[in-house]
This record gives C-alpha cells, structure tokens and sequence, in this order.
C-alpha cells in the first residue's frame, strides 16, 4: 500500500490563495513539480522565496555558509509565545551561548542516562492501550511527552497535563499559523490571537511549574541529576556564565516541545506504517519479543528491522516538513539571482520523496536502507534532523526513543490499519494527519 501522501495544488494561484492553502497545510498548498524540480522561485510585493532542493545548495545554506542563512525572523516570530528566546528561534552570538551550553547536556554517552526513563513511559503507553479504534497521535504524544518529561524532571507526566498539553499544542498549530500577513508584510507589528495566547499559556504554565518546582530543589542540593538539573547547572567553560531564569524556561520550553511533538509524530505515522505493512510489523515485533525479555541500552544495537522502520518513517513523514532561513546578502543560486532578505526554503519533506534523488520514493521500504543507493541518496537527501551547526541536538535522544517506544508496543500489541479511516498528512509546524491516525488494535498471543 503506498502510503498516503497531500495532493498537491495545481497550476499557479494568487498569492492570496496561496496563503489561504498554506494556512490550512503547507504541503497541500505546493506545486507537484517540486518533487522533480532543483530549485523554484516565488515572488510577491513584500515576499521572494526560493525552495532549494539541489543537494549542493542545500548544503550551502545549512552547512557550508550557515552563517549567510540565519532562521528567517518571519518565521521565528510567529513561534514567539510558546519558544521565547530559546535555541530554536535566535541567531548569531545569542544562538551560539545557548547552543555551548545545550550540547554538552546531549554529548556522548548520556542519552544512554535517559533510557530507563524511555523504557518506562514506553510501558506505561503499551498498558494503556484498548483492544479495538486506537488513535495513535494523541497516545504517541502523550507517550512521548512522558519520556521527556521523565528525562527532564525525573518523574511522569500527569495523564491530566499530557492530555492538555496535546490539545493546547494542536490548537496552538491551528490558531496560530506559520505565515500569517504580519510576517508577509514585515512593517507590521506581529499580532497573535486570544486562542493562541490561551493555548500558549496552557503550555508555558506546565513548563513554569516544572522549572519552580526544580529550583527549589537544586537551592535545596536535592535535585535528581537529569536534563533540567543538567541545564541549571551547564556553564560556559569561557565565560562560567550559565543561563537567567528566564532563559532557562525558554530553553526549557523547547526541550519539551521540540523534544515530544516531533518524536510523537514520527512514532504515529511509523505505527500506521507498521499497520499498513503486516510482513515488517512482523520482522519488527520478532526483535521486540526479544528485546522485551532483556530490555537493556545494548540491546538496541542488535535491531536491525526497527531502526530502518524509523529510518523509513523519518524520510516519509519528516515531522519537521520544511525549514526556512534568510539570504543575509543577495547570492546567485543556479545562476538566478536571489535578493537579499530572499526566505531560503529548505524542505526535508520533498528532498525526501524527490523523484530524482530516491528510487521508488514514495514506497514504504525500509529494506532499501540495507542498500547502496539508499545510503547515497540519503547522504545528498535525508535531512530529518537538519544538518550543519543548527542540527539538532537531540536527534540521538530521538532516535533511542523511537526504537524503544516500537518495540515495547510491538511486542505486546498488533495494529491493523482502518480501512474507512485512512489518515491524510496535514502540517502546520510538524507532520500530522487530519483527522488523527486511527488504527486497529490486538494484544499478541
Ligand atoms: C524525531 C524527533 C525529532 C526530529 C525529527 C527533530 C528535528 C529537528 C530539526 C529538523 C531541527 C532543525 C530545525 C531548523 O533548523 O529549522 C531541530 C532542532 C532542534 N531540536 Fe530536534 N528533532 C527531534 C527531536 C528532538 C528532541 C528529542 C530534542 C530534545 C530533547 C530536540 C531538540 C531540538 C532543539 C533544542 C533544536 C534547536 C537547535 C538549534 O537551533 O540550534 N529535538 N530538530
């Protein structure tokens, strides 16, 4: 079964169609050329884009010369409520002190620290699973912000806070688009609305909470060594200087969020791919048999089947879609001249499924990564977790969870797809499904 994929626009609309598509779901709102094209251009009064798709400039932007594309402002802004001045959202020196501070926090062995808090959120999601309809984003959510929850602040999430934080962040999505005129027209204030200043609230009073409670006990040198403790305590080795209060819910904030609606999503669309695909749900759940007896960090390494279901997840439904920056000066890309302030496009989700670049692209086969060409297209075309000095840092902490939360599930439990519900891929910040993925459930024998 080919897994579902938007129906792109036809033919040119005006920009205020456009924005009207984009605002709904950006990736319904883009031509299908730009699943064969290198580069495409866009122009408007106050508006010039360049979505790049030739490996070599993408490299350019996010690699060579990141420091020629920063994260566009128009975009950034709009993630204001929920991110502040986190990692995410700032450039240049500002970016470069959060970022000193944030690696360390991630470096070498200490994902393997979180794994006893990604083993337990992944038991606690497979008890709370129904024989019968089973929605699979808000469970992965919810199952998701546990992990980094427990890894953050040593404890679970409330079911109480899980389902909210699920709801405020899908109404945020809705309520609070990713362009909207205030970034068009950038003489404009940006203005958010009430549903999005409640959704946000929402939100940053979960993370207040989190951060209160933990200082209090870091002043009280009670506090569990794990992620936030790990923030509160990082230090710039050239300055000894570490993050404010106020920063530290900001950095905070993104943890969270970069940390559970991206895992969630990659997890949802992995277990409809699973379901679609009963021959690899099989191979999968025979690792997870076995890794469900002896759970261990080791284990993961002797998993062939599910890390390839992830890798094959990721290139399918990147949860980060597209990611847009700003030319700092006027360039020449494939010999068209960019002006500068140009928003410089770069976007996993058609480099992934481009018609040149991949063989059979829209194809679930996660047995193409035991090939050659798999591997080279993946080095010019696979960018989940971006690339250069704005990758991101938590993409091993995502990966061990995604083998984690699969094979705890597949071991107990086998999904069938819903036939009368077919999701239908929808983005706004992340990759979502419209109307939610519903799946069947079974427990195994
Ligand atoms: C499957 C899961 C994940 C995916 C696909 C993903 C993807 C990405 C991508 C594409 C970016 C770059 C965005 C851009 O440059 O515009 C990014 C940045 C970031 N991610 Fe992740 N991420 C995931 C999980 C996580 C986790 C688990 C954490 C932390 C616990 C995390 C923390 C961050 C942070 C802090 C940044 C900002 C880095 C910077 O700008 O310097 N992410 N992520």
């Amino acid at each position: 079964m080919i897994p579902p994929k938007p129906v792109p626009r036809e033919g040119r609309v005006s920009l205020l169609r456009y924005l009207r598509l984009f605002r709904r779901d950006i990736l319904s709102a883009q031509p299908a050329r730009l699943y064969r094209a290198w580069m495409a251009t866009f122009r408007a009064p106050f508006l010039r884009s360049a979505l790049v798709n030739d490996p070599r400039l993408v490299r350019e932007v996010l690699e060579v010369r990141a420091h020629d594309f920063p994260k566009s402002p128009r975009v950034t802004s709009g993630l204001a409520l929920l991110l502040g001045r986190s990692v995410f959202v700032t450039n240049g020196a500002e970016w470069a002190r959060a970022r000193a501070l944030i690696d360390p926090v991630f470096a070498g062995g200490r994902v393997k620290d979180s794994f006893p808090a990604m083993l337990a959120a992944a038991q606690a999601a497979a008890d709370r699973v129904q024989p019968g309809a089973w929605e699979a984003e808000a469970a992965m959510s919810h199952a998701t912000a546990d992990v980094i929850f427990r890894a953050m602040v040593s404890r679970p999430i409330d079911d109480a806070d899980a389902a909210a934080v699920f709801a405020a962040f899908r109404g945020h999505q809705r309520a609070q688009p990713v362009l909207h005129p205030g970034a068009l027209l950038p003489f404009l204030p940006r203005w958010h609305g009430a549903r999005a200043r409640a959704t946000a609230a929402t939100i940053r009073g979960l993370i207040a909470r989190m951060v209160d409670a933990r200082a209090a006990e870091v002043a009280a040198g009670t506090a569990p060594d794990d992620l936030v403790t790990r923030l509160m305590q990082a230090r710039d080795p050239a300055t000894g200087q570490g993050f404010s209060a106020g920063d530290l819910a900001d950095q905070v904030a993104i943890f969270f969020l970069a940390g559970h609606e991206t895992s969630a999503a990659a997890l949802s669309w992995a277990l409809w791919l699973l379901a679609a695909h009963a021959d690899v749900q099989d191979q999968l759940a025979a690792e997870a048999a076995a890794f469900a007896a002896a759970p261990g960090f080791p284990a993961l390494a002797s998993m062939p089947v599910t890390r390839d279901v992830v890798r094959e997840a990721l290139r399918l439904y990147p949860p980060v879609p597209m990611m847009v920056r700003q030319a700092r000066q006027a360039e020449r890309f494939r010999g068209r001249a960019i002006a500068r302030g140009c928003q410089v496009v770069i976007s996993p989700w058609h480099l992934h499924r481009h018609e040149r670049l991949w063989e059979d692209p829209d194809a679930f086969r996660p047995e193409r990564w035991g090939t050659e060409a798999a591997r080279a297209s993946a080095r010019e075309a696979y960018l989940p977790f971006s690339a250069g000095p704005r990758v991101c840092p938590g993409a091993g902490f995502a990966l061990t969870e995604a083998a984690v939360i699969l094979a705890v599930m597949l071991a107990r439990w086998r999904f069938a797809v819903d036939p009368a519900r077919l999701p239908v891929p929808q983005a706004q910040l992340t990759v979502r499904a419209r109307d939610g993925i519903w799946l069947v459930a079974a427990p195994r024998a």
